[in-house]
C-alpha cells in the first residue's frame, strides 16, 4: 500500500498492510483478534509530523474516527470532545463558531485531533496542554481502552508520554478539551499583536485572533498541499545560562527566551538562517525561504535526501554555535 499521499512531506513509502480505523471498538476488536500479533504497527493521523521510511514492514492504521460534541461544562469551562480522525483546524474553527473559544491560537496547524497530544502542538503563545482535559486510547497490546488525564500525559515542549515511555503502545481515539468560559485573547506574541494592529483591531474576538494567525501562518509556512513539509523540522534548542551568555557576546542579535529553570530557549530558525541554510537546497530538499526552520520537499525527495540535509544543517549549526539541533517530527 502506497503512503505517498498520506504524509505531508510527500515521501514515497510502501507499507505491507494498511487499514482505516473508524471507531475505538473496531480497533479494540482488531487487537483482541490477534491479527496484529508480532506485527509492527504504525498509527497514522494526518501524516503531517512524520518522516516515513521507503518500506514499512508492518501494518499502518490510519485513525479516521469522526465526531465532535460538547459533553458537559462546569462554572468555568466547556468540555468538548473530538474523535482522533477529525481535522485539527476544522475542529478549532467549529469550536469558535459554536462560541467555545480557547483554541484559536492553534489555528491552521496541520494534522488531526488525535495527533495533537502526541507532540503537544503549540503556536503563538499557547500549547495544547493548557486546554487539555483527558484522552481515550486503545492499548495496542491488550485491546483495552485506557484514559490518560493531564498528569499521565507528561506534556513537555513538543513532547508527551506518547513520544517517550509509551511510544508505539497506544492509539489515541478521542481527546477532550476544557475551554474557558471567561475568555481573554492571547496576543502577547509579537507577530500576533503586529498583525492585529495592522488590521486596526483593538479588542479582538476569538475569530479575529484565528484569522490573524491564519494570515501569519500562510505568509511564513509552506502549504503542505503545495510544497511538501512537516512543519518545524527541528525543536528550538535549550542552552545553559553560561552558554547563552557566551553566544550573546558574539551574536548580540541572538533571539532567546529565558526558561523557568534559568536556561534559555533559542530560535532554531535564526541559527539555521545565520548558518547560511535559509532558502538553500541540498538535492531535492531545502530549508524554506520564508522560515528556515521548515524543511521542504522541492519534488521527488526520498528519505535519504532528508537525512543528508538534516546532518548538513546540524553539523553547520553545531560548528558555529555549539548547539546540537534535535529533529522534531517522528522519524519512523
Ligand atoms: N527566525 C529567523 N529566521 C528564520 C526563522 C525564524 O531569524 O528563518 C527568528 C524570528 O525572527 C524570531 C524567532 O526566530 O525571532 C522565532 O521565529 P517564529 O516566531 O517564526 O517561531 P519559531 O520559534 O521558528 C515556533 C514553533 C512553530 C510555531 C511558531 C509560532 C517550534 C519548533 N516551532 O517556531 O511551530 O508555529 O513558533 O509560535 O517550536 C511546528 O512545530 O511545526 C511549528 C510550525
Amino acid at each position: 500500500f502506497a503512503l505517498d499521499a498520506l504524509n505531508t512531506f510527500g515521501l514515497p513509502c510502501v507499507a505491507r498492510r494498511y487499514g482505516e480505523i473508524l471507531s475505538a471498538s473496531q480497533l479494540a476488536n482488531l487487537v483482541r483478534s490477534g491479527e496484529l500479533n508480532g506485527d509492527r504497527v504504525l498509527v497514522l493521523g494526518g501524516g503531517s509530523n512524520m518522516l516515513l521510511p521507503e518500506r514499512f514492514e508492518g501494518t499502518v492504521l490510519r485513525m479516521a474516527i469522526p465526531g465532535r460534541e460538547l459533553i458537559g461544562s462546569d462554572d468555568d469551562h466547556h468540555f468538548v470532545r473530538a474523535g482522533a480522525g477529525e481535522n485539527w483546524h476544522a475542529f478549532v474553527r467549529w469550536t469558535l463558531e459554536m462560541g467555545w473559544p480557547g483554541l484559536e491560537n492553534l489555528s491552521l496547524i496541520p494534522g488531526t485531533v488525535g495527533a495533537a497530544p502526541v507532540q503537544n502542538i503549540g503556536a503563538y503563545g499557547l500549547e495544547m496542554y493548557e486546554r487539555f482535559l483527558v484522552l481515550e486510547a486503545v492499548d495496542l497490546k491488550s485491546g483495552s481502552t485506557v484514559s490518560f488525564d493531564f498528569d499521565s500525559c507528561h506534556f513537555g515542549y513538543r513532547d508527551s508520554v506518547f513520544k517517550q515511555e509509551a511510544a508505539g503502545r497506544f492509539a489515541i481515539c478521542s481527546v477532550t478539551f476544557r475551554l474557558p468560559k471567561r475568555w481573554t485573547p492571547l496576543t502577547r506574541y509579537l507577530d500576533v499583536s503586529k498583525e492585529l494592529a495592522a488590521r486596526h483591531i483593538i479588542d479582538p474576538s476569538p475569530l479575529d485572533v484565528s484569522d490573524a494567525i491564519i494570515a501569519i501562518r500562510e505568509r511564513k509556512l509552506p502549504d503542505p498541499a503545495r510544497i511538501g513539509n512537516a512543519g518545524s523540522f527541528f525543536k528550538n534548542p535549550v542552552v545553559s545560562a553560561p552558554h547563552h551568555e557566551k553566544l550573546l557576546a558574539t551574536f548580540p542579535a541572538l533571539p532567546s527566551y529565558r526558561q523557568l529553570d534559568g536556561s534559555f530557549k533559542l530560535a532554531a530558525g535564526w541559527l539555521i538562517e545565520q548558518a547560511g541554510w535559509k532558502g538553500k537546497a541540498l538535492g531535492p530538499v531545502g530549508m524554506y525561504s520564508e522560515q528556515a526552520l521548515v524543511m521542504v520537499n522541492q519534488g521527488g525527495a526520498r528519505r535519504a535526501d532528508v537525512e543528508q540535509l538534516t546532518e548538513a544543517v546540524r553539523r553547520e549549526v553545531d560548528t558555529r554555535f555549539g548547539v546540537k539541533l534535535e529533529v522534531e517530527p517522528e522519524r519512523v
